[in-house]
């Protein structure tokens, strides 16, 4: 089976975590600070917190920025996670359409915004690696005086001019994954980066059950002062991480020219690039768009058979709001046509680095075959 996505682990990540295990610390250790080090430097932001999973970054992040009750413009175009954080804090998802792109639509944003001055927060998702504008994102945030928060968890290493995925130039906090079909992984892993100290010092505090040590206590004291979690990420995580980190760029140039590659197989025929490349994605996914009613089999029929010939196409995402949970708290009937339509003609072909020429030509040849 050709997966929509995996990892690239070479025999140089295999030792580096063969090494932390032979050390002295497998957790709390070197390797969680030098990874949040290098992940900061490389998204050009000046605080970093490693954490599990992308799950529990989007978790700790929500109860340091929101209160109960708040209201959060959200997407429905996104994996679970990212509406379900604003629950878990008590706080309300307002889901907004998307733009053609995938991402919210920041000008539906702006109109919900001037309607409701109460509503609290943005959380934005760059869908598929698509960075979401930033001017307007900085716009709103100066204009509304809303709180930001960017989903990067299919971003790292994406750029819009010289604003970097994660970099938090124009948000107060974003976050990133590391599972193994994003860009780099660590198993499980995410992270939190923020240019907040005082938002870096209650992350820190969170991540580790609340708990607080400082040097007047007595040698064996410690403090709870907030109810927090185990959260923590392990060293040999971290150094399977800066292992990764290292050949971050080689993979994402990989995606770039798989992605090129489909553009121009795709260009002035049935099936529809979400975008052609402009050189503001770092491409976790590959996404395109068929307009199944010209088509002679539905969406259901293309997944089947391409599945059957080995193809692992995958949709990327069903609408969050429209999930049974979400729908008896009230949710799915906001007006979202874009996204309707998004969902009846989406999905992502398969893109990931170690992906070959080969493989490529057959996705693309097959699904031709399939759809004529
Ligand atoms: C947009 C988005 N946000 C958050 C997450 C959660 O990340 P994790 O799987 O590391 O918990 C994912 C995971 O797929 C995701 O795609």
């Amino acid at each position: 089976m050709i997966p929509y996505g995996k990892q690239f682990i070479i025999q140089e990540d295999i030792d580096a975590v063969i090494v932390t295990l032979e050390s002295d610390y497998l957790t709390t250790g070197p390797k969680v600070k030098a990874f949040e080090e290098a992940l900061g430097k490389y998204c050009e932001v000046k605080y970093c917190v490693a954490v599990s999973n992308g799950t529990a970054a989007l978790h700790l992040a929500s109860l340091v920025l929101l209160n109960k009750g708040d209201k959060v413009l959200t997407t429905p175009n996104s994996f679970l996670a990212t509406s379900n954080a604003i629950l878990y804090a008590g706080a309300k998802p307002i889901f907004v359409d998307i733009a053609e792109d995938g991402n919210i639509d920041l000008d539906l944003c702006e109109k919900e915004l001037q309607k409701d001055p109460t509503i609290k927060a943005v959380y934005s998702v760059a869908f598929s690696g698509h960075m979401v504008e930033q001017q307007k994102l900085k716009y709103l945030r100066e204009t509304y005086n809303v709180i930001i928060l960017e989903d990067c968890a299919h971003a790292i290493g994406a750029k819009d001019a010289d604003i970097k995925a994660a970099s938090c130039t124009n948000s107060d906090v974003s976050i990133l994954s590391f599972h193994p079909v994003k860009h780099m992984t660590t198993g499980e892993g995410g992270a939190i980066t923020t240019n907040s100290k005082k938002i870096y010092e209650k992350l820190l505090i969170l991540r580790n059950h609340g708990m607080v040590k400082t040097e007047e206590m007595k040698p064996w004291e410690y403090e709870m002062r907030e109810l927090g979690f185990n959260y923590r990420i392990t060293d040999m995580q971290c150094a399977l991480g800066l292992s990764q980190l290292k050949r971050l760029d080689n993979f994402i140039d990989r995606r770039i020219a798989i992605a090129q590659k489909y553009d121009k197989a795709f260009l002035g025929t049935i099936v529809k690039p979400l975008y052609m490349y402009d050189g503001k994605s770092s491409y976790h996914l590959y996404v395109v768009k068929v307009d199944f009613t010209k088509t002679f089999l539905s969406k259901v029929d293309l997944f089947n058979i391409l599945r059957e010939k080995g193809i692992g196409i995958q949709l990327h995402y069903m609408p969050i709001n429209k999930q049974p949970y979400y729908k008896n708290l009230g949710y799915g009937k906001e007006y979202t046509p874009v996204m309707d339509n998004y969902y009846e003609e989406c999905f992502s072909l398969p893109m990931y680095p170690k992906m070959t020429v080969q493989e490529q030509t057959y996705v693309i040849k097959t699904l031709f075959e399939v759809l004529s």
